[in-house]
């Protein structure tokens, strides 16, 4: 945990607006934090009891209950600010917002659980037990308790005829697989047993066969017939097909370096697997990514930005870059700074007490669904701070 000192510079930048001239990462990463404490207060005064926020559009909070997929994230960013500051106040605003969450586990849930509960209690639970605050009066087996329910809730959507975790609940398609699935299995990485360890891998290990091109990017959904054969391909939010869905390549390239991290961690064997996968995608978003490193919301488009794929390729490419032990003189690093920087310009951050209490504009959430075009979004912050935690401070 980091605790500032010299905030004043930081303070000062925000009331500028601008990011100064010749801004370490340090600095840079010192003032958006600080933007964010104001703007994660400024949203708290905007909700109404039991809503998470979801974007801002035509001026108004739009707000969601904590079905919706992305309802971890708000208490996640507010965990991270937590983290790096050690202010008392975000962790109370964070227990706040988590707290809700546990709902989940008596509804109808699909596999975004794991997104759901790995950024709200699944901190909670990092936060704790790495610090062990209060142990003996915080709830650290309330905490577990939910964990534990929401690992089984995602490992019992495995069916081992297809070899896959089921993503989506509905008669859409039979046997629904998309890439975002990949960043579920974190849930099961951490929080699971063994045998849900096992079931993680052999997602990722059938995903790394069905979903991917020879370019090394990928579909976003597999339908599986129940035998594991497969129905069709698709990339239900890109532009066609064939395309690469910004985003879905962002999940692939931090979901198999998250596996290959955890593989590394645990001494397991699918390490180098893993890591194949992530580094060809990762060669492939290099060589197309735009000069400033934000992605248009699909690669075959140049309308409209997605922060929230910049946000998320930034740590995917840092977590290969540590994968590789952190070499001085790296492109996946320059890129991640080259994304930093930008996601932490006037363009893209905005301004305190503005953006609905969203830290970064211009995210696309579904755009053939004609929904959240050009928007802030809860995750494109999550995966800024982290991104930034992510990055070593003394690279500059
Ligand atoms: N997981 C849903 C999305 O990326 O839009």
């Amino acid at each position: 945990m980091r605790r500032f000192l010299g905030i004043a510079a930081a303070l000062a930048a925000i009331a500028c607006g601008r990011a100064p001239e010749t801004e370490t990462m340090e600095q840079l990463r010192e003032r958006v934090f600080a933007v964010a404490k104001v703007q994660t207060v400024y949203m708290d005064s905007l909700l109404t009891e039991g809503r998470c926020p979801r974007t801002f559009q035509g001026d108004t909070l739009v707000t969601s209950d904590i079905g919706w997929w992305c309802s971890g994230f708000y208490p996640g960013v507010l965990w991270q600010i937590f983290e790096e500051t050690g202010d008392e106040r975000f962790r109370n605003l964070a227990i706040k917002h988590t707290r809700p969450l546990a709902g989940l586990l008596d509804r109808e849930t699909d596999h975004d659980i794991g997104f759901q509960l790995m950024g709200s209690y699944g901190k909670w639970w990092v936060s704790d037990a790495a610090t062990l605050y209060n142990r003996d009066v915080l709830p650290l087996d309330e905490i577990k308790d939910v964990l534990d329910k929401g690992v089984k809730k995602l490992a019992g959507r495995f069916l081992p005829e297809t070899g896959v975790i089921r993503s989506w609940n509905g008669a859409r398609w039979n046997f629904p697989v998309i890439i975002d699935n990949m960043m579920n299995l974190e849930l099961l990485m951490f929080y699971g047993r063994d045998r849900d360890r096992e079931i993680a891998e052999k997602h990722a290990l059938t995903t790394m066969k069905n979903h991917f091109r020879d370019d090394g990017t990928c579909f976003h959904l597999v339908d599986y017939a129940d035998d594991g054969s497969i129905l069709g391909k698709q990339t239900v939010q890109g532009y066609a097909d064939d395309t690469a869905w910004a985003r879905g390549q962002a999940w692939a390239l931090y979901g198999y370096a998250m596996m290959a991290q955890e593989e590394k961690a645990r001494n397991q064997d699918m390490r180098e697997t893993f890591y194949g996968v992530a580094a060809k995608l990762e060669s492939w978003l290099l060589a197309n990514l735009p000069e400033d490193g934000i992605p248009f919301w699909d690669f075959s488009q140049s309308d409209y930005k997605d922060a929230s794929a910049g946000a998320i390729i930034a740590c995917g490419l840092l977590k290969m870059w540590r994968l590789r032990d952190c070499p001085a003189d790296d492109p996946a690093l320059t890129m991640a700074e080259r994304i930093l920087r930008t996601l932490a310009s006037p363009e893209y951050l905005a301004e305190p007490r503005t953006n609905g209490g969203f830290l970064l504009k211009h995210s696309v959430g579904n755009l053939p669904g004609r929904s959240e075009v050009d928007v802030p979004l809860t995750y494109a912050d999550y995966y800024f701070l982290e991104a930034l935690t992510l990055y070593p401070v003394s690279a500059n």
